[in-house]
Protein backbone atom coordinates (compact mmCIF):
# COMPACT_ATOMS: atom_id res chain seq x y z
CA UNK A 1 0.00 0.00 0.00
CA UNK A 2 1.34 3.59 -0.43
CA UNK A 3 1.85 6.11 1.95
CA UNK A 4 -0.26 8.66 2.84
CA UNK A 5 -3.52 7.30 1.43
CA UNK A 6 -6.53 7.74 3.40
CA UNK A 7 -8.88 4.84 3.39
CA UNK A 8 -10.81 6.21 0.51
CA UNK A 9 -7.92 6.39 -1.25
CA UNK A 10 -6.84 2.94 -0.55
CA UNK A 11 -9.51 1.29 -1.87
CA UNK A 12 -9.47 3.12 -5.22
CA UNK A 13 -5.15 2.24 -5.13
CA UNK A 14 -6.92 -1.20 -4.47
CA UNK A 15 -9.13 -1.06 -7.22
CA UNK A 16 -6.98 0.03 -9.67
CA UNK A 17 -3.67 -2.42 -8.51
CA UNK A 18 -6.69 -5.37 -9.46
CA UNK A 19 -8.28 -3.76 -12.70
CA UNK A 20 -7.77 -7.17 -14.87
CA UNK A 21 -9.29 -9.19 -11.94
CA UNK A 22 -12.28 -8.67 -9.83
CA UNK A 23 -11.76 -8.02 -5.93
CA UNK A 24 -14.03 -9.11 -3.77
CA UNK A 25 -16.25 -6.96 -1.03
CA UNK A 26 -13.95 -9.61 1.53
CA UNK A 27 -10.66 -8.91 0.28
CA UNK A 28 -10.98 -5.50 0.53
CA UNK A 29 -12.88 -5.46 3.55
CA UNK A 30 -10.05 -7.97 5.14
CA UNK A 31 -7.01 -5.83 3.29
CA UNK A 32 -8.28 -2.26 4.82
CA UNK A 33 -9.75 -3.50 8.26
CA UNK A 34 -13.20 -1.74 7.50
CA UNK A 35 -16.54 -3.84 7.28
CA UNK A 36 -18.25 -4.91 3.89
CA UNK A 37 -20.83 -2.11 4.89
CA UNK A 38 -18.44 0.20 4.44
CA UNK A 39 -16.96 -0.85 1.32
CA UNK A 40 -19.93 -1.00 -0.38
CA UNK A 41 -20.49 2.86 0.89
CA UNK A 42 -16.83 3.85 -0.89
CA UNK A 43 -17.55 2.43 -3.87
CA UNK A 44 -21.17 4.13 -4.18
CA UNK A 45 -19.05 7.03 -3.67
CA UNK A 46 -16.75 6.43 -6.79
CA UNK A 47 -20.01 5.42 -8.66
CA UNK A 48 -21.29 9.16 -8.02
CA UNK A 49 -18.25 10.54 -8.95
CA UNK A 50 -18.28 8.88 -12.20
CA UNK A 51 -16.21 5.91 -11.47
CA UNK A 52 -17.06 3.17 -13.58
CA UNK A 53 -16.57 0.01 -11.31
CA UNK A 54 -18.67 -3.62 -12.36
CA UNK A 55 -19.53 -5.43 -9.70
CA UNK A 56 -21.10 -8.76 -9.40
CA UNK A 57 -22.39 -10.95 -5.91
CA UNK A 58 -20.52 -13.88 -6.87
CA UNK A 59 -16.54 -12.36 -7.61
CA UNK A 60 -16.59 -8.70 -6.60
CA UNK A 61 -15.76 -5.68 -8.44
CA UNK A 62 -13.52 -4.39 -10.97
CA UNK A 63 -12.86 -0.94 -12.26
CA UNK A 64 -13.51 -0.23 -15.73
CA UNK A 65 -13.08 3.68 -16.22
CA UNK A 66 -12.06 6.66 -14.56
CA UNK A 67 -13.98 10.30 -15.06
CA UNK A 68 -12.20 13.07 -16.49
CA UNK A 69 -11.23 14.80 -12.79
CA UNK A 70 -8.64 16.15 -11.09
CA UNK A 71 -10.19 14.11 -8.04
CA UNK A 72 -7.84 13.92 -4.95
CA UNK A 73 -7.89 10.12 -5.15
CA UNK A 74 -6.50 10.26 -8.15
CA UNK A 75 -3.86 13.20 -7.92
CA UNK A 76 -2.31 11.12 -4.75
CA UNK A 77 -2.10 8.01 -6.30
CA UNK A 78 1.23 8.75 -8.54
CA UNK A 79 2.03 11.76 -6.40
CA UNK A 80 5.80 11.52 -5.42
CA UNK A 81 5.78 14.84 -3.07
CA UNK A 82 6.14 15.17 0.53
CA UNK A 83 4.65 18.55 1.29
CA UNK A 84 2.79 19.53 -1.97
CA UNK A 85 -0.41 18.79 -3.04
CA UNK A 86 -0.24 16.07 -0.03
CA UNK A 87 -3.77 17.88 1.28
CA UNK A 88 -6.29 18.57 -1.35
CA UNK A 89 -9.45 20.38 -1.22
CA UNK A 90 -11.52 19.76 -4.21
CA UNK A 91 -14.31 21.20 -5.50
CA UNK A 92 -16.73 20.63 -8.81
CA UNK A 93 -17.21 24.97 -9.27
CA UNK A 94 -16.07 27.69 -7.18
CA UNK A 95 -15.94 31.27 -7.45
CA UNK A 96 -12.33 31.61 -6.73
CA UNK A 97 -10.15 28.86 -5.82
CA UNK A 98 -7.46 31.49 -4.30
CA UNK A 99 -10.05 33.17 -2.52
CA UNK A 100 -10.82 29.97 -0.52
CA UNK A 101 -7.25 29.14 -0.35
CA UNK A 102 -6.65 32.27 1.94
CA UNK A 103 -9.58 31.21 4.01
CA UNK A 104 -7.78 28.33 4.68
CA UNK A 105 -4.84 29.95 5.56
CA UNK A 106 -6.07 31.81 7.43
CA UNK A 107 -7.90 28.95 9.53
CA UNK A 108 -4.73 27.34 9.61
CA UNK A 109 -3.93 24.91 6.93
CA UNK A 110 -1.21 23.17 6.51
CA UNK A 111 1.63 23.97 4.22
CA UNK A 112 1.34 22.46 0.69
CA UNK A 113 -2.16 22.28 1.19
CA UNK A 114 -3.95 22.43 -2.32
CA UNK A 115 -7.20 23.84 -3.38
CA UNK A 116 -8.14 22.66 -6.76
CA UNK A 117 -11.65 23.16 -9.20
CA UNK A 118 -12.75 21.68 -12.08
CA UNK A 119 -14.11 25.26 -12.79
CA UNK A 120 -14.29 29.00 -11.49
CA UNK A 121 -17.35 31.18 -11.82
CA UNK A 122 -15.35 34.27 -10.30
CA UNK A 123 -11.69 33.39 -11.09
CA UNK A 124 -9.79 36.29 -10.07
CA UNK A 125 -6.07 37.63 -12.29
CA UNK A 126 -3.78 40.28 -11.21
CA UNK A 127 -4.79 43.91 -10.84
CA UNK A 128 -8.61 42.52 -10.45
CA UNK A 129 -9.21 41.08 -13.24
CA UNK A 130 -11.29 38.77 -14.74
CA UNK A 131 -9.88 35.49 -14.71
CA UNK A 132 -11.57 32.70 -17.22
CA UNK A 133 -11.80 28.77 -15.66
CA UNK A 134 -13.86 26.36 -17.91
CA UNK A 135 -14.15 22.73 -17.12
CA UNK A 136 -10.94 21.51 -19.16
CA UNK A 137 -8.89 23.79 -17.83
CA UNK A 138 -6.26 23.57 -14.51
CA UNK A 139 -7.33 25.94 -11.90
CA UNK A 140 -5.82 25.62 -8.32
CA UNK A 141 -4.19 27.75 -5.46
CA UNK A 142 -1.51 26.44 -3.76
CA UNK A 143 -0.72 27.17 0.33
CA UNK A 144 2.85 27.77 1.60
CA UNK A 145 4.47 28.86 4.84
CA UNK A 146 8.05 29.83 3.25
CA UNK A 147 8.77 31.75 6.76
CA UNK A 148 10.37 34.44 4.70
CA UNK A 149 10.29 38.05 4.91
CA UNK A 150 7.67 39.70 2.99
CA UNK A 151 9.71 40.96 0.21
CA UNK A 152 11.21 37.55 -0.96
CA UNK A 153 7.67 36.54 -1.82
CA UNK A 154 8.54 37.19 -5.36
CA UNK A 155 10.54 34.24 -5.05
CA UNK A 156 7.35 31.64 -4.66
CA UNK A 157 6.12 33.18 -8.09
CA UNK A 158 9.48 32.66 -9.64
CA UNK A 159 9.57 29.07 -8.56
CA UNK A 160 5.70 28.33 -9.68
CA UNK A 161 6.25 29.91 -13.08
CA UNK A 162 9.30 27.69 -13.80
CA UNK A 163 7.62 24.87 -13.03
CA UNK A 164 5.00 25.31 -14.70
CA UNK A 165 7.37 26.10 -18.37
CA UNK A 166 8.98 23.20 -17.54
CA UNK A 167 6.66 21.24 -17.05
CA UNK A 168 4.49 22.50 -20.51
CA UNK A 169 8.03 21.53 -22.26
CA UNK A 170 8.77 18.44 -20.58
CA UNK A 171 5.42 16.66 -21.16
CA UNK A 172 4.47 18.61 -24.62
CA UNK A 173 5.75 19.40 -27.74
CA UNK A 174 4.96 23.40 -28.11
CA UNK A 175 7.92 25.56 -26.41
CA UNK A 176 6.42 27.61 -23.30
CA UNK A 177 8.25 30.95 -22.15
CA UNK A 178 7.52 33.17 -19.29
CA UNK A 179 6.87 36.80 -19.62
CA UNK A 180 7.77 38.28 -16.15
CA UNK A 181 6.68 38.34 -13.79
CA UNK A 182 4.04 35.56 -13.79
CA UNK A 183 2.25 34.77 -16.99
CA UNK A 184 3.26 31.55 -19.47
CA UNK A 185 3.26 31.89 -23.00
CA UNK A 186 3.52 29.84 -25.61
CA UNK A 187 3.97 31.09 -29.36
CA UNK A 188 4.08 34.64 -27.92
CA UNK A 189 0.16 34.01 -26.28
CA UNK A 190 -0.49 33.39 -22.55
CA UNK A 191 -1.98 29.64 -21.37
CA UNK A 192 -1.22 30.55 -17.93
CA UNK A 193 -1.79 33.40 -15.38
CA UNK A 194 -0.43 33.36 -11.82
CA UNK A 195 -1.77 34.97 -8.67
CA UNK A 196 0.23 35.40 -5.65
CA UNK A 197 -1.76 36.46 -2.33
CA UNK A 198 0.34 37.20 0.87
CA UNK A 199 -0.83 37.15 4.73
CA UNK A 200 2.17 38.31 6.44
CA UNK A 201 3.49 39.98 9.87
CA UNK A 202 5.46 43.06 9.24
CA UNK A 203 8.79 41.27 8.91
CA UNK A 204 7.56 37.22 8.34
CA UNK A 205 5.45 35.65 5.76
CA UNK A 206 2.52 33.88 7.41
CA UNK A 207 1.56 32.30 4.30
CA UNK A 208 1.03 32.71 0.30
CA UNK A 209 -1.46 31.32 -1.46
CA UNK A 210 -0.19 30.91 -5.36
CA UNK A 211 -2.89 30.07 -7.87
CA UNK A 212 -2.52 28.92 -11.06
CA UNK A 213 -4.92 29.21 -14.02
CA UNK A 214 -3.66 26.77 -17.26
CA UNK A 215 -5.44 27.21 -19.66
CA UNK A 216 -5.36 23.08 -21.01
CA UNK A 217 -8.02 20.73 -22.53
CA UNK A 218 -10.49 23.45 -24.22
CA UNK A 219 -10.80 25.44 -27.50
CA UNK A 220 -9.76 28.96 -27.30
CA UNK A 221 -13.00 29.87 -28.37
CA UNK A 222 -14.35 28.87 -24.23
CA UNK A 223 -12.64 31.90 -23.93
CA UNK A 224 -14.52 35.64 -23.55
CA UNK A 225 -13.63 37.19 -27.94
CA UNK A 226 -11.71 40.34 -26.52
CA UNK A 227 -8.97 37.92 -25.66
CA UNK A 228 -8.23 35.53 -28.51
CA UNK A 229 -5.92 37.66 -29.68
CA UNK A 230 -4.02 37.45 -27.01
CA UNK A 231 -4.83 33.69 -24.94
CA UNK A 232 -4.23 30.53 -25.99
CA UNK A 233 -5.15 27.13 -24.73
CA UNK A 234 -2.94 23.70 -24.79
CA UNK A 235 -5.74 22.12 -27.02
CA UNK A 236 -5.87 24.60 -29.22
CA UNK A 237 -1.86 24.67 -29.63
CA UNK A 238 -1.63 20.72 -29.79
CA UNK A 239 -4.93 19.81 -31.41
CA UNK A 240 -5.26 17.13 -28.79
CA UNK A 241 -5.92 16.60 -24.71
CA UNK A 242 -3.30 16.84 -22.45
CA UNK A 243 -3.38 14.15 -19.55
CA UNK A 244 -4.59 16.48 -16.81
CA UNK A 245 -3.50 14.23 -14.09
CA UNK A 246 -0.08 13.27 -15.11
CA UNK A 247 0.26 16.98 -16.01
CA UNK A 248 -0.77 18.29 -12.26
CA UNK A 249 1.21 15.49 -10.99
CA UNK A 250 4.41 16.40 -12.53
CA UNK A 251 4.01 20.13 -11.80
CA UNK A 252 3.31 19.49 -8.28
CA UNK A 253 6.83 17.77 -8.09
CA UNK A 254 8.48 20.44 -9.78
CA UNK A 255 7.32 22.84 -7.42
CA UNK A 256 8.49 20.81 -4.68
CA UNK A 257 11.80 20.65 -6.20
CA UNK A 258 12.03 23.94 -6.27
CA UNK A 259 10.45 24.96 -3.58
CA UNK A 260 13.38 23.16 -1.47
CA UNK A 261 16.29 25.47 -3.83
CA UNK A 262 14.38 28.58 -2.62
CA UNK A 263 17.29 29.31 -0.13
CA UNK A 264 19.39 28.65 -3.29
CA UNK A 265 17.45 31.79 -5.52
CA UNK A 266 20.55 32.63 -7.73
CA UNK A 267 20.58 28.68 -9.28
CA UNK A 268 17.02 29.52 -9.93
CA UNK A 269 17.30 32.14 -11.88
CA UNK A 270 19.86 30.86 -13.81
CA UNK A 271 17.32 28.65 -14.99
CA UNK A 272 14.42 30.97 -15.11
CA UNK A 273 16.30 33.18 -17.66
CA UNK A 274 16.33 29.91 -19.65
CA UNK A 275 12.67 30.49 -20.26
CA UNK A 276 12.77 33.91 -20.14
CA UNK A 277 10.65 36.00 -22.94
CA UNK A 278 10.67 39.57 -21.82
CA UNK A 279 14.71 39.39 -21.51
CA UNK A 280 16.52 41.61 -23.90
CA UNK A 281 13.60 42.77 -25.69
CA UNK A 282 12.12 46.21 -25.70
CA UNK A 283 9.11 46.88 -23.31
CA UNK A 284 6.56 49.12 -21.90
CA UNK A 285 5.96 48.43 -18.32
CA UNK A 286 2.41 49.84 -16.46
CA UNK A 287 1.87 50.09 -12.89
CA UNK A 288 -0.61 52.40 -11.20
CA UNK A 289 1.17 55.48 -11.89
CA UNK A 290 3.17 55.40 -14.56
CA UNK A 291 4.07 53.68 -17.72
CA UNK A 292 7.79 52.94 -18.26
CA UNK A 293 9.99 52.00 -21.52
CA UNK A 294 13.22 50.07 -22.24
CA UNK A 295 14.96 47.21 -22.71
CA UNK A 296 14.33 44.71 -20.28
CA UNK A 297 18.14 43.73 -19.40
CA UNK A 298 18.47 41.35 -16.52
CA UNK A 299 16.55 40.12 -13.15
CA UNK A 300 17.89 41.25 -10.10
CA UNK A 301 18.97 39.00 -7.01
CA UNK A 302 15.72 40.12 -5.37
CA UNK A 303 14.01 39.70 -8.49
CA UNK A 304 13.17 42.56 -9.60
CA UNK A 305 12.94 43.46 -13.57
CA UNK A 306 15.94 45.44 -14.52
CA UNK A 307 15.46 47.84 -17.61
CA UNK A 308 17.52 50.02 -19.45
CA UNK A 309 17.11 53.19 -20.93
CA UNK A 310 19.42 55.87 -22.07
CA UNK A 311 22.11 54.21 -20.48
CA UNK A 312 20.20 54.14 -17.23
CA UNK A 313 19.80 51.28 -15.26
CA UNK A 314 16.09 50.77 -13.37
CA UNK A 315 14.70 48.33 -11.42
CA UNK A 316 11.18 47.25 -11.08
CA UNK A 317 9.05 45.75 -8.99
CA UNK A 318 5.71 45.17 -10.15
CA UNK A 319 3.44 45.95 -12.93
CA UNK A 320 2.24 45.06 -16.59
CA UNK A 321 4.71 44.26 -19.34
CA UNK A 322 4.24 44.07 -23.08
CA UNK A 323 6.46 44.15 -25.61
CA UNK A 324 6.72 47.75 -26.64
CA UNK A 325 4.98 46.84 -30.17
CA UNK A 326 2.29 44.94 -28.38
CA UNK A 327 -1.10 45.63 -27.07
CA UNK A 328 -1.95 45.81 -22.88
CA UNK A 329 -2.56 42.57 -21.06
CA UNK A 330 -6.42 41.53 -20.18
CA UNK A 331 -7.45 38.71 -17.70
CA UNK A 332 -6.39 34.95 -19.46
C1 LIG B 1 -3.36 36.68 -14.04
O1 LIG B 1 -2.85 36.27 -15.08
O2 LIG B 1 -3.83 37.82 -14.00
C2 LIG B 1 -3.40 35.77 -12.86
C3 LIG B 1 -4.43 34.70 -13.04
C4 LIG B 1 -4.50 33.73 -11.90
C5 LIG B 1 -5.64 32.74 -12.08
C6 LIG B 1 -5.64 31.65 -11.07
S1 LIG B 1 -6.78 30.37 -11.47
C7 LIG B 1 -6.61 29.67 -9.90
C8 LIG B 1 -6.51 30.81 -8.91
N1 LIG B 1 -7.82 31.22 -8.49
C9 LIG B 1 -8.12 32.47 -8.88
O3 LIG B 1 -9.19 33.05 -8.68
N2 LIG B 1 -7.08 32.97 -9.58
C10 LIG B 1 -5.98 32.05 -9.64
Amino acid sequence: MRKNLNRREQVLDLLYQFQDQYLSGEELSNKLGVSRTTIWKYIKYFREAGYEIESSSKVGYRLLNRPDKLLPEEIKRNLTTEIIGQNILYYQQVDSTNQIARKKAEEGAKEGTLVIAERQVAGKGRLSRDYFSPQGGIWFSCILRPGLKPAWATRVTYIISLAVAKTINQLTTVEAKIKWPNDILINDRKVCGLLTEMGAELDQVDYLVVGSGINLNFPLNELPQQIHTKATTLYSELEKKVDRLQFIQRLLLEIETYYQQLTDFDTILAEWEEYAYTLGKEVVIKDIKRERKGIAVEIAPDGALVIESNGKREKVYSGDVSLSHQEFDSGN
